[in-house]
């Protein structure tokens, strides 16, 4: 530093000390005083600017009007940089310029007046700016690509941004939506109270994961849509809940068509149903009238032995039994009947398997009857549980004795059996097996067994086995065909217990 006329220790000890170029200049704008930092950042020594006008250390339009601008400012008093500061270009000795933030302070004394200015280098805080905006724009366009709902959320559950699938699935704009209370602006009514629960939850949880739930909103247009959320909260530098993010993806669509394909199965199921209980309507009477036929003959017996006497009253309490005995089955039977033939949603309980087939039985026994095949079951012991619609398992099972008894029509007497057998399968789960002693699946029809519409019957629809493997596969389970050893077709179902269920 060059010495000056006026400077003190004090003063040379503060421009020696400053990391920002100072520099005092009169009101002329001639420079006076040149710091340490101020060589370094300039490139130029004291010695070789000490005297020379302050713009040849300014570029363009700055260092043209400086000058007129200190004129303008010694005649008006109307300052534009003094003690507010601004961000200038620089020029260095060897031409090249940098940014710098100048401060520029008057110095009144009772001498001339002349000005002091500390010009800082804010080339890497330009750096960091730019590398910071040039993340800030490519996070925002991620958040505008994102082809998910991403919405941030202050501790008191305003909109603090929203990217644009937000607004599109919403139907606001951005700036309507900032600075609202999501809550009651977009949660569907219904669900606000639930909503926030959860979210006060990720605000209390200390160290919370990204919490996963569903609910409802409301677009501006009053629409509803299904959107499913995982949220998680982000924190600042203490460690407290600063925000809530989250992302919602919409699954309205995705809901109603899953809806119609189930209502679609469900139709389709139960017109099968019908179709399968038409076939075994001959059966079915013949298992109604054998009940019927039987309390009609009690009845008239027990008229018989009161109008004659000649029983005891032993015998008429006897037929009154059995009369009893005989509306109970068929009640029983209409029940089943009933049970089956009602279409109704889904409906899974724990049952056992055993249980299941034996309530079957009656039904399936009527239909085989009448065409004289036997059903013979083989429960197998110690199964485990398992979780069922027991209907739907039970059309299956239909479907399987009723393709059975098909098979076995044109089959001599010996062979005309069914065997429904169940028991552990190898990989720990329930096996239900349905064999016939019939000709086997013929080997053209081997491919598509399962195919809908794939049948060999002049009456058949060709869905019996597609719409049993659905309903098989919807519990989780398979239904495959094993060709019998040496005639004959098995069927086999296999289910989950409840133990690979998770139930
Ligand atoms: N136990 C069986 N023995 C021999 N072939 C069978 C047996 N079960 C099924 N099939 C063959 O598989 C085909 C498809 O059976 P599926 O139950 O899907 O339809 P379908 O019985 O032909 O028609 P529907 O069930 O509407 O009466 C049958 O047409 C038959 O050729
Ligand atoms: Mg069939």
């Amino acid at each position: 530093m060059t010495d000056h006329v006026g400077s003190t220790p004090e003063l040379q000890a503060v421009l020696d000390a400053s990391v920002d170029s100072v520099l005092i200049i009169n009101a002329q704008g001639i420079i006076e005083q040149f710091n340490r930092s101020a060589e370094r950042m300039f490139g130029y020594s004291a010695a070789e600017v000490i005297g020379r006008n302050v713009s040849m250390l300014m570029t363009g339009g700055d260092a043209a009007q400086h000058d007129s601008h200190l004129q303008r400012y010694m005649s008006t008093g109307i300052a534009h940089v003094i003690g507010i500061g601004r961000e200038v270009d620089a020029r260095r000795r060897d031409g090249s310029v940098f940014p710098g933030f100048l401060s520029v302070g008057r110095i009144s004394d009772a001498g001339p007046t002349r000005f002091i200015g500390f010009l800082q280098d804010i080339t890497v805080r330009r750096q960091t700016i730019a590398a910071l905006q040039s993340e800030r724009d490519r996070a925002n366009r991620y958040l505008e690509a994102a082809q998910t709902m991403l919405v941030a959320l202050s501790p008191n559950g305003e909109v603090t941004m929203i990217n644009r699938k937000g607004c599109e699935v919403l139907g606001y704009d951005e700036h309507t939506l900032l600075g609202q209370d999501w809550f009651s602006t977009v949660v569907a009514p219904e669900v606000r109270s639930l909503a926030a629960a959860e979210f006060d939850k990720l605000l209390q949880d200390s160290h919370a994961q990204a919490h996963h739930f569903e609910y409802d909103v409301l677009t501006r247009a009053g629409a509803r849509r299904q959107i499913v959320w995982r949220c998680a909260a982000f924190r600042g530098a203490g460690g407290h809940v600063t925000g809530i993010l989250c992302s919602g993806d919409d699954v309205t669509d995705n809901r109603r068509a899953e809806q119609e394909a189930r209502e679609s199965r469900e139709r389709l199921t139960h017109v099968s149903r019908l179709a399968t209980m038409g076939e075994m309507a001959t059966g079915i009477s013949h298992e109604l009238n054998q009940p019927l036929a039987a309390i009609a003959s009690f009845a008239d017996a027990a008229r018989r032995f009161l109008r004659t006497g000649e029983a005891g009253q032993g015998e008429v309490q006897e037929a009154l039994e059995n009369i009893s005995e005989q509306a109970q089955r068929a009640g029983e039977i209409i029940r089943r009947l009933r049970e089956l033939v009602r279409n109704r949603q889904t409906r899974r309980e724990e049952s056992n398997i055993n249980e299941v087939i034996e309530e079957l039985a009656l039904l399936a026994r009527a239909d085989a009857r009448a065409s004289d095949v036997r059903i013979a079951l083989e429960p197998g012991a110690d199964l485990p549980r398992t979780w069922i619609d027991r209907i739907q398992i039970q059309q299956v099972l239909l479907n399987l004795v009723r393709n059975a008894i098909e098979a076995l029509s044109g089959e001599p007497d010996e062979r005309r059996e069914i065997r429904i057998t169940t028991r552990r399968g190898e990989a720990g789960d329930i096996e239900i097996q349905v064999a016939d002693r019939g000709p086997g699946v013929a080997p053209d029809m081997l491919q598509n067994l399962f195919t809908p519409f794939a049948t060999n019957k002049s009456n058949g629809t060709g869905l019996g086995l597609a719409i049993s493997r659905t309903i098989v596969q919807s519990h989780k389970g398979s239904l495959t065909y094993r060709q019998q050893n040496p005639c004959g077709a098995c069927f086999v179902i296999q289910l989950p217990t409840n133990e690979e269920n998770g139930k």
